[in-house]
């Protein structure tokens, strides 16, 4: 109860520092606070005058107070918008719960869109990655295990909702053990669906707002896949999601492509001899089912591999974490790769990369605090949570991966949903050679053909524009684009949300 109330006069007293900040904004966003205050009050006159009534009432204010809202992140920077941490129930029978960061946008959030952003791995978490290290507005400090204030946010543009997803990635659990046999991207799909609905009951004012789906790495399978559901069911009104449009980084998109993208790039980077390079162009068919048989193919793969464990994959040009012996020894045996499966080394969660190569070190140091989960609403400030980035327990079993979303683009597309695709073209694992076979393979109509676009007057990259997809490149950047380049990415994302081309003019 108290702690409601503590919640409540926090909420006004955010209301009103906004209200001081834009003056414009005085008069209509005063109304909503004053307005508030009142009802607090009807609210609580009752508690004093009749205890027993308490229960009631309590509930009362839950319904009037979000109790998501974060009041209390240890060492937050002080921020004039709201945000909101916790678990949501997907399914009651096996006691599913995933764990979302909703960040409120920093200005008019009614008037903005609505985007979630999702990490993949599979098994890595977009709260870990993402809200943290790219694109949120509180990003892990390299001095102590804090945090601070990203001046490149995407809430700056959009609300912003992290999701970690499946069960077991990051917070997010299931209570039937079972479950974590069966995950696989239809699952995935499947959960993270109910999330948005449960999600839409507890903030019912975005219920129909513009909706964009965005998101790196094997999120580019994730992200087509919850599109593809999301039109599906949308023919039901009553389930209906205003989903407008998806936005993938060096996204895994077609297997066969991907790999033949990877081996092209790495031998066009001099990360392997012309001899190796040409033993797998003549030994190795990707499209086959049955690649690893062939020994030629297999060993010259894993030669591939072996020159990438020497480096960063997911940033060519930029150092290894070299403070922690054993995540190293922990990077070789992501990097391992098993002749049998294929599927191992195509989900292989992305390892470290962007200028400071231990990022993932300070995001799990400060989500395996205490006094951290107790604020994010996962823990009760007695029961510490385990939390770590990526689980390879999961990316290892994960059962069942589509080998290709192409066939979903086009579906998409047909249904007017907007999908834009960007590449850092200094990434190797799913580098910019694996995004052009892919998009190329699909046959679509140049509309606009190939150029440079700009961003403070410099090239970012280039970009094409075909029938109902743009792709674009940032020169420079690794894996995760927005680490390497965050006001560029906050401006490409600004003009994705408004469907216009990105900047070409200096
Ligand atoms: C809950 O999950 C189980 C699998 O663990 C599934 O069989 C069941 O259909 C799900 N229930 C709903 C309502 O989706
Ligand atoms: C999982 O089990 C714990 C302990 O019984 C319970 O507190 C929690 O609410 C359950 N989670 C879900 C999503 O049902
Ligand atoms: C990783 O996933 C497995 C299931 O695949 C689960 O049992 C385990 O609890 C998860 N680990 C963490 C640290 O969440
Ligand atoms: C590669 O494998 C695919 C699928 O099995 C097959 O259709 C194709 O003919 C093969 N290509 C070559 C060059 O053998
Ligand atoms: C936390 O999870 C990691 C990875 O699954 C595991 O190695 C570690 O032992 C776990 N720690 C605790 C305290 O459970």
């Amino acid at each position: 109860m108290l702690l409601s109330l503590i919640h409540h006069l926090l909420f006004c007293k955010l209301y009103l520092q906004e209200a001081h900040i834009s003056n414009m904004d005085f008069v209509p966003k005063l109304a909503p606070f004053l307005s508030s205050f009142l009802i607090a009050l009807v609210y609580l006159v009752p508690l004093f005058s009749a205890r027993q009534g308490q229960y009631v009432i309590e509930k009362r204010l839950n319904t009037l107070v979000n109790d998501h809202l974060v009041t209390n992140l240890p060492n937050q920077p002080e921020v004039d918008f709201r945000h909101y941490a916790g678990f949501l129930t997907v399914n009651e029978t096996s006691g599913r719960a995933l764990f979302y960061w909703f960040y409120e946008a920093a200005t008019r959030p009614d008037e903005k869109p609505l985007v979630l952003w999702l990490n993949g791995g599979p098994g890595c978490s977009s709260v870990g990655y993402g809200a943290t290290q790219e694109i949120g507005p509180f990003i892990v400090d390299a001095n102590g295990n804090g945090i601070k204030y990203n001046p490149d946010s995407w809430n700056r543009e959009a609300n912003m909702l992290f999701l970690e997803s499946p069960v077991g990635v990051g917070f997010s659990y299931s209570n039937t053990s079972t479950d974590y046999n069966i995950l696989g991207d239809e699952f995935t799909a499947n959960d993270a669906y109910a999330f948005l609905h449960k999600w839409f009951l507890k903030f019912p004012s975005y219920r129909t707002r513009m909706f964009y789906i965005a998101g790196e790495s094997y999120a580019g399978k994730y992200i087509p896949e919850l599109a593809e559901f999301i039109i599906d069911r949308n023919k039901d009104a009553s389930l209906h999601i205003n989903l407008r449009g998806i936005l993938m980084g060096n996204p895994e998109t077609n297997d066969a492509e991907d790999w033949r993208g990877m081996v092209d790039y790495a031998w066009s980077h001099a990360v392997i001899s012309d001899e190796t390079h040409k033993v797998i162009s003549l030994s190795c068919n990707f499209s086959s089912d049955d690649t690893w048989s062939n020994n030629d193919c297999s060993d010259s793969v894993d030669e591939l591999l072996r020159q990438y464990k020497e480096i960063d994959i997911y940033s060519l040009y930029t150092s290894v974490c070299a403070r922690n012996s054993a995540s190293s020894d922990q990077k070789s045996t992501q990097v391992m790769f098993t002749r049998a499966s294929k599927m191992l080394y195509c989900q292989m969660p992305r390892i470290m990369g962007g200028y400071d190569p231990c990022l993932d070190e300070y995001a799990k140091a400060f989500y395996n605090r205490l006094d951290v989960q107790k604020a994010l609403h996962v823990s009760d400030g007695h029961h510490l949570r385990n939390w770590s980035i990526c689980n390879e327990t999961i990316f290892n079993e994960w059962k069942y991966s589509k080998p290709s979303v192409l066939p979903i683009y086009t579906k998409l597309i047909g249904a007017g949903i907007r999908i834009w695709v960007y590449s850092g073209d200094t990434d190797g694992r799913v580098p910019v050679l694996s995004t052009r076979y892919s998009i190329s393979s699909l046959g679509l109509k140049i509309t606009k053909s190939w150029r440079p676009w700009y961003h403070q007057r410099q090239v970012s990259g280039w970009f094409q524009e075909y029938e109902g997809l743009t792709f674009a490149t940032f020169r420079g950047a690794g894996h995760a684009v927005p680490i390497f380049k965050p006001s560029d990415s906050l401006a490409f994302f600004s003009a994705f949300l408004l469907g216009d081309a990105p900047p070409s003019a200096r």
